[in-house]
């Protein structure tokens, strides 16, 4: 089927009309789109000429086809580059024709230099622009497109383009071409005209001008054939001769795959027989194109096979093809691959496998060649190369190529053996585009599962009991302080704020809504805390303020900051926190001095099991939306507290609300608050992210008065080190960071996750802290990173 499937694209509309026979077209003739007119047809109304509509779109073609078998094989086009829409014409007038767009531009013109007098499609094919004295002033068997027909000559120069795709008419990949004495097919460097050498060629060139072709023949018995000057005729030794000329239409076609194939259709229309192949040049198109430059029959990565007098496309173990759709789009890994992706990390023999494959090759791109060598060599030697994806051995030699592969081709001769190099297990999903966006986490669970499953099916279960374990753990002590069941929050008058804050006096810092001041509660043996007025907060948010207050009142975990009571009064809202003595992880970090790796470790899973427990744990899962350093607080332990959780949330609640200002802070709020989706836990994984990278690089995430600019956004900085390699330039004289270096490569990775711009990219922050605690291996954070923040 495939091989005729070219053959049922058009639609069927025009045969339905009325059709009359017009010998002579006269001056004034137009055709146009509307189906207003029939086409112009040949006296024996075997071909005819007008519009064609593409299928399934407002698309047409000015084509001529074949009028009487139902395909209505199109063999010539005026405008494939450039198909028009609806309301398009064409006209004949003295001076030519010319086809018009519905705008009325002029899109394709056949103006000879005399003047016409009439037009003709001739029963040959031949569509005609005569003048008054009967000699054709232009023929469109002298202006071929892809297709000639029998009584068709090429002289020296014509060039027949073959089309892009079996539906597209555009100009493809390979021409035809008789020139110096030749008939010629060539692969051509596209979208460009520049041509490749040859991969067929009659050699019918002599030094000799009598001796050289000068014409190429498709004869009315449909022979095709090159003819000298000496008119001496020289065959086309693959194409056999022709008997049944009556029975049959015929044509020969550069065929979308640079196959020239001359084909035979029984004119008898009950018949069901469709085109079949009754010759091509060249016999194998897999193994005769072979240049340095192109990627061959086939894309790149791909192999050729010839099916059906056809090249087919297959795609290695490992790689999938670009274009699904298209097997000539050449083939991808589904695995990355290079230099950049695994720094030396690990073994590369826990990571990839070679997969040997046999009858294949492609003969072109070495860049080694050891010997002698045997086969385990051989492949320990690409599985060590970073640069190595294919390894070719033929008993003793073993030559390493890199990608893109060219001219891959079947061939079954010889020893040689195809080793490639492919991660190991599926793969991890980075060239997957179709993966379902809705799933969270799809790539980065494919991810895990594709690096290795088992493990880490393993690991998760383990770390899942951990984590439980942890959480008993962390559950347990607060219960000490407060019932698990019910709100121990305490009602506060303002009075008692006021009086506990020195009239507001020592401001602690601004926060979102609100500031915050020191304050001795008198009430419980002096005790320190921090209290937040809120200050935007207006009357009919009460219901979410006090939904919200509850939701944080039952929140106990040692990482979040600890809700104390509030005070609802009037307009007056205050909450009340614990105080914690040692500032923020802002002044921590960007401090003058360095603080040490290994607190800046503990703080950040801190704020990572912190986040972990507003996100899954707690009753009503809570949102932070303002997840930063001047966010982190840190008590005498240098124990990590989040403050001021829920308040942005509290007032996202209402969903249907639209965002008139971007909740969080320049620098660390993710891409999709800037579009018009909902926001998701998601938000807080991706600032957690870039203050991750700010922990470990102890800098700011943008830094406008940086002497560097390529440094100035901080995740942008950290990808391209990541990429190139340089970790030293993050962790610049850090020598404790320098010397843990795997955990800091890891943790730069697991940073790159959480800022993937697709929040469905971003891992939870359950992962996150799997990942960071080391029981996940981390994959590599993929090629699909973009910014739009920062
Ligand atoms: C044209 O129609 C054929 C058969 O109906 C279909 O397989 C093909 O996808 C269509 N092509 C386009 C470009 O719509
Ligand atoms: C077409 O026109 C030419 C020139 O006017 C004339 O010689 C010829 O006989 C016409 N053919 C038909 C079929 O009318
Ligand atoms: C044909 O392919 C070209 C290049 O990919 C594209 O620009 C053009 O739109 C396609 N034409 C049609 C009718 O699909
Ligand atoms: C014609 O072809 C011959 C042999 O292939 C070559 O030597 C010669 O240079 C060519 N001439 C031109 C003008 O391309
Ligand atoms: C066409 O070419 C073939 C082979 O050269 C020849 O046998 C045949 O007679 C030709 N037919 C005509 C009508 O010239
Ligand atoms: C056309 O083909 C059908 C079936 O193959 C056959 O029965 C019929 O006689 C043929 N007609 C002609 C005119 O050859
Ligand atoms: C023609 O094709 C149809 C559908 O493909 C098939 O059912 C039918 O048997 C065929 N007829 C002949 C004469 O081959
Ligand atoms: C391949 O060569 C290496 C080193 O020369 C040797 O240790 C190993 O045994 C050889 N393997 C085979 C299968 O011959
Ligand atoms: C929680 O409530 C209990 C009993 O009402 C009380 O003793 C305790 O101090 C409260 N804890 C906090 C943190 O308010
Ligand atoms: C943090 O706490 C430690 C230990 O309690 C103390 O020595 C240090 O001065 C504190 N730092 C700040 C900035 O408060
Ligand atoms: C949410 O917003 C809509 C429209 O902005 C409003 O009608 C509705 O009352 C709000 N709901 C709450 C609970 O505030
Ligand atoms: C936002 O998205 C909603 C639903 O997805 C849609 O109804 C609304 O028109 C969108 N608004 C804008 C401004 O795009």
């Amino acid at each position: 089927m495939g091989f005729f499937s070219e053959l049922h694209f058009f639609s069927f509309s025009l045969s339905l009309l009325p059709v009359f026979s017009v010998a002579n077209v006269t001056l004034g003739s137009s055709l146009s789109t509307t189906h207003a007119n029939s086409p112009w047809l040949s006296p024996s109304e075997e071909f005819a000429f007008g519009f064609r509509q593409l299928n399934n779109s407002n698309l047409f073609l000015l084509a001529i086809w074949f009028e009487k078998i139902p395909d209505k094989t199109i063999v010539w086009y005026a405008n494939g580059n450039n198909p028009v829409q609806k309301g398009s014409r064409v006209v004949l007038s003295a001076s030519g024709l010319v086809l018009n767009d519905h705008e009325g531009q002029t899109i394709w013109e056949a103006k000879p230099a005399s003047t016409v007098s009439y037009a003709a499609m001739l029963d040959s094919g031949n569509l005609v622009l005569a003048a008054s004295n009967s000699g054709y002033v232009w023929e469109s068997f002298k202006n071929p497109t892809d297709t000639i027909l029998p009584t068709q000559k090429l002289d020296l120069g014509s060039v027949l383009s073959s089309r892009l795709t079996t539906t597209n008419f555009s100009r493809g990949r390979f021409e035809l071409h008789f020139v110096n004495g030749s008939l010629q097919l060539n692969p051509v460097a596209w979208p460009t005209l520049s041509r490749y050498k040859y991969y067929y060629s009659s050699h019918t060139y002599n030094i000799n001008p009598h001796e050289s072709g000068y014409q190429l023949v498709f004869n009315e018995s449909a022979n095709i054939y090159i003819v000298k000057t000496n008119e001496e005729v020289v065959q086309i030794p693959s194409w056999s001769a022709i008997n049944h000329m009556d029975d049959y239409y015929y044509r020969a076609t550069l065929d979308f795959d640079g196959v020239f194939t001359q084909y035979a259709h029984p004119k008898n229309a009950s018949s069901n027989q469709s085109w079949q192949p009754v010759g091509s040049i060249p016999e194998n198109i897999c193994l005769e194109i072979f240049n340095e430059l192109g990627s061959g029959a086939c894309g790149f990565n791909s192999y050729c096979s010839i099916q059906n007098w056809r090249p087919r496309c297959d795609c290695p173990p490992g790689y999938v093809f670009v274009d699904p759709d298209n097997r000539f789009s050449g083939c991808k890994p589904t695995f990355p691959q290079g230099c950049d992706v695994d720094h030396g990390l690990r073994d590369p023999q826990e990571l990839y496998e070679i997969r040997e494959v046999r009858d294949v090759d492609w003969p072109l791109g070495d860049y080694e060649r050891l010997a002698p060598y045997n086969q385990t060599e051989c492949e320990n030697s690409c599985l060590h190369d970073c640069s190595c994806a294919v390894a070719i051995f033929d008993g003793m030699r073993c030559w390493k190529k890199k990608l893109p592969l060219s001219n891959g081709r079947l061939r079954s001769s010889g020893f040689s053996r195809v080793l490639f190099k492919v991660r190991k297990e599926a793969n991890p999903g980075y060239c997957t585009a179709n993966y379902d966006r809705n799933k969270d986490e799809s790539i980065l669970l494919r991810a895990l599962l594709g690096s290795s499953a088992f493990f880490n099916v393993v690991l998760l279960v383990i770390s899942l009991m951990v984590s439980k374990r942890h959480r008993r753990k962390g559950g347990g002590s607060s219960a000490q302080s407060s019932s698990v069941f019910e709100p121990n929050l305490s009602l506060f008058t303002y009075k008692e704020l006021e009086e506990a804050t020195d009239q507001f006096k020592e401001e602690l810092g601004r926060g979102s809504f609100g500031i915050v001041y020191k304050g001795i509660l008198k009430s419980s043996s002096r005790k320190l805390v921090a209290v937040k007025k809120l200050d935007r907060l207006a009357q009919e948010r009460e219901m979410e303020f006090k939904t919200e207050v509850s939701a944080i009142g039952r929140t106990h975990h040692k990482n979040l900051v600890g809700l104390l009571g509030f005070c609802e009064e009037g307009t007056h809202r205050l909450l009340v926190y614990e105080f914690l003595s040692n500032g923020t992880l802002a002044n921590y970090l960007f401090a003058l001095t360095r603080p040490d790796w290994n607190q800046r470790i503990q703080i950040a899973l801190n704020i990572a099991r912190g986040l972990v427990y507003l996100h899954e744990e707690c009753d009503v899962p809570i949102i932070h939306c303002d997840i930063k350093p001047y966010n982190i607080l840190l008590d005498e332990h240098f124990t990590a507290k989040i403050s001021d959780f829920g308040l942005a949330k509290l007032l996202l609640s209402n969903r249907s609300r639209t965002l008139t200002m971007i909740r969080g802070t320049k620098g660390y709020v993710a891409p999709e608050w800037f579009k018009n989706v909902s926001i998701t836990a998601k938000v807080d994984v991706y600032s957690f992210g870039v203050m991750l990278l700010e922990i470990i690089c102890c800098r700011k995430s943008v830094v406008m008065d940086s002497s560097e600019e390529e440094r100035a956004i901080l995740t942008d900085w950290a990808y391209v080190c990541y990429v190139e390699g340089r970790l030293d330039f993050l962790a610049s004289d850090d020598e404790a960071a320098m010397a843990d270096k795997d955990k800091l490569r890891k943790w730069v990775m697991i940073a790159l996750w959480c800022i993937q711009d697709d929040p469905a990219n971003r891992p939870t922050m359950k992962m996150v802290m799997l990942m960071l605690e080391g029981f996940v291996e981390v994959p590599f954070p993929p090629y699909t990173f973009l910014h739009q923040n920062g």
